[in-house]
């Protein structure tokens, strides 16, 4: 079966009948890529404006990246913490003079990046903060999206994400996003240790807070000696046109969550990075994983940072932020309410008489693969690579499929 030649509906049929259906894909049936672009089994090409929810800033196979993969991958793949590699060390160096924290944390999705900030943030409550045992408490912004393990379902304010899964975690709070008096009111609780938010809201549809919020955020953290904990796992390495968001308005974090791009679509890389007294809360033999930090992954992804800069990655997603939004504001309010972006990291709000999902199946016939995220919204976040010729012409294809439900 494994070199036997797939068409589309065997790949659909397979996997409907084998697979856990946890995920109702597009049904395009893609096994190559190469840039901005991808292939279905058929042969036909796509422009892929999802780039795997921001993973693939750097499109797809960039022969660099996967050159480090094949070069690191012939010599030593994996040696657990039990042991010292020659190239952990070397990315740890690398990762924290890059974004300015003194440690690094490896570990492999980002789920368990912020499974891990909140670890750490529950060990400083009790051992720096000194809030009594078992009551730390932790903040989050409501429509905030951090993975599927039981405690990000327990953050969750989406029923899709938390329902059937309780019973949930406690010491978890809600507050509204972007909204800086609810957040000052339960910050003042001494029981609170941190607060998690994501800079621009990825899932709950590129949500953009107002100017001033993260500072606002950061001002209050440290008034109330309280984490803030920024999951950049979708925001961070180059996608809303800084290589972090927060750096949008020039503020650090105490703890920074990246995953996705870290790796460049090639391996699951993330990473927590905080600063001394934060990060040495963690003793040995307190937490781990076994592919954490990985030789394979620390050379995938040092490679995979080198490209995002040395190819200028994050400039190109700012300069083209103008350009999307321009060929974007061209097509009629009646068809598209609402554009939310930075950088590359776009959403659309189709007008209620479309359906959504109608849109994206439209857009894959004609040659270009984005997907929903709640009702009416779809997600525009092409590789960092693209050109601007190539934007625009998949804006034209955007217009072209909208223009298309006049018929
Ligand atoms: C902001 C944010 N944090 C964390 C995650 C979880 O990452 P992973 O799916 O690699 O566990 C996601 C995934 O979409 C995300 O968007």
């Amino acid at each position: 079966m494994a070199s036997q030649k797939l068409t589309s509906e065997q790949v659909f049929a397979l996997e409907d009948k084998y697979g856990c259906r946890n995920y109702a894909p597009v049904p395009v049936a893609l096994c190559k890529g190469e840039g901005v672009f991808v292939w279905d089994v058929e042969g036909k090409k796509y422009y892929d404006f999802l780039s795997a929810y921001s993973a693939v800033n750097q499109g797809h196979c960039h022969p660099r990246i996967i050159a480090a993969l094949k070069k690191q991958a012939e010599k030593l793949t994996l040696v657990s913490r039990a042991f010292y590699s020659d190239q952990l060390c070397v990315y740890e160096k690398f990762m924290t003079e890059l974004l300015g924290f003194d440690r690094l944390l490896p570990m492999n999705t980002g789920v368990e990046g912020g499974e891990s900030a909140l670890k750490i943030a529950r060990k400083w409550a009790y051992y720096v903060k000194k809030i009594p045992e078992n009551k730390a408490k932790v903040i989050f912004a409501e429509g905030n999206f951090w993975g599927r393990t039981l405690a990000a379902c327990s953050a969750s304010s989406d029923p899709s994400c938390y329902e059937g899964y309780g019973p949930h975690m406690p010491g978890f709070t809600l507050v509204p996003y972007d909204n800086i008096p609810a957040l000052e009111k339960e910050l003042k609780d001494p029981n609170v240790c941190a607060f998690m938010v994501e800079p621009v809201q990825g899932e709950a549809g590129t949500v953009i807070p107002q100017p001033g919020y993260l500072r606002k955020v950061r001002e209050l953290c440290t008034k109330y000696n309280v984490l803030w904990i920024a999951d950049e796992v979708q925001t961070g390495l180059g996608r809303t046109g800084k290589l972090l968001a927060v750096q949008h308005e020039d503020v650090k974090p105490d703890i920074l969550i990246l995953g996705k791009a870290l790796s460049g679509g090639a391996l699951p890389v993330s990473a927590v990075l905080a600063n001394n007294e934060v990060m040495n809360v963690i003793k040995p033999g307190t937490h781990g994983s076994t592919y954490g930090g990985n030789p394979l992954a620390c050379a995938v992804a040092m490679e995979a940072i080198k490209v995002l800069l040395e190819e200028k990655m994050v400039e190109n997603a700012a300069k083209l932020e103008h350009v999307l939004r321009e060929e974007l504001e061209k097509i009629p309010k009646n068809k598209i309410t609402t554009i939310r972006g930075k950088g590359l990291m776009f959403a659309i709000v189709v007008h209620d008489s479309i359906p959504a999902y109608d849109v994206c199946l439209r857009l894959r016939d004609a040659g270009l693969l984005t997907k929903t995220t709640h009702g009416q919204t779809i997600r525009l976040a092409p590789p960092l690579v693209i050109t601007e010729q190539q934007l625009r012409d998949g804006c034209a294809i955007i217009k072209k499929v909208l223009d298309s439900f006049d018929k």
